[in-house]
């Protein structure tokens, strides 16, 4: 069996590292653009001095104009993609930021798993840094087992933090210091979130959904996906409007 399956089974994500480095850079200028349209500059310094309004709009310039980005992605991981999901998938239209300034309260991002937000329990999401990420500043993963159990004895009577803390599964958590040029693909079904970091680290990412073609999707459908599948050279395309 191939060797990323076997790790995905085993613990619902793997860790990705690009060969086609020129992808994600194109990524990266696309953040940088929509930034300085929106006042911020000089990468993530530039985001010390950003408003929490001009955040929001960066946020939604990116996931509304940005160019070739749900691409650039998956296809700087094409390969490793290929052998979990196929030749044959459904891939988010246009792909998420998230730009994090340390000081800020909604930089922190409770635990939850994608699948309770409407995604199929079969489908993936792709997290991408577009700077280093360092001291645990960026987020942190449950596999696949743990995320189950920590399911298995929740009652949906508190919020799934105060779970988490109740049945002492804290320590579980694991952070990913990625470096840009590194990703997670995660199964909808793993626990995540993002913790407010005490140091001055301010963080980029961008991220992707994707399934699949074969498997069923959920309360996430067409006005969310497009096709798209595999060529010779191992470049997904878009194969549907
Ligand atoms: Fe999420």
């Amino acid at each position: 069996m191939k060797k990323e399956l076997n790790q995905m089974n085993k613990y619902g994500y793997i860790i990705l590292k690009t060969k086609k480095m020129f992808l994600l850079k194109k990524v990266r200028q696309e953040y940088l653009r929509i930034a300085k349209k929106n006042g911020i500059k000089n990468s993530l310094e530039g985001l010390n001095r950003a408003k929490e309004s001009q955040l929001n709009k960066l946020h939604i310039g990116f996931n509304r104009e940005s160019k070739n980005c749900n691409f650039n992605l998956i296809n700087s991981f094409s390969k490793e993609i290929c052998k979990i999901l196929g030749k044959k998938i459904f891939i988010q239209r246009q792909p998420y930021l998230r730009a994090k300034k340390h000081n800020l309260k909604s930089t922190a991002t409770i635990p939850h798993n994608d699948y309770d937000f409407g995604h199929s329990h079969l489908g993936f999401n792709l997290w991408v840094p577009l700077y280093d990420v360092v001291n645990n500043a960026g987020i942190y993963i449950f596999d696949l087992n743990t995320s189950k159990k920590i399911y298995s004895r929740f009652r949906f009577n508190c919020h799934l933090r105060e779970h988490i803390k109740k049945i002492k599964f804290e320590k579980k958590k694991r952070y990913l210091n990625l470096k840009f040029g590194e990703a997670v693909l995660f199964s909808n079904l793993c626990i995540h979130g993002a913790s407010m970091t005490p140091g001055k680290f301010n963080r980029v990412s961008s991220n992707i959904h994707l399934q699949s073609f074969k498997v069923p999707i959920n309360e996430k459908s067409t006005e969310l996906f497009t096709i798209a599948q595999l060529n010779k050279n191992s470049f997904y395309k878009k194969i549907a409007i």
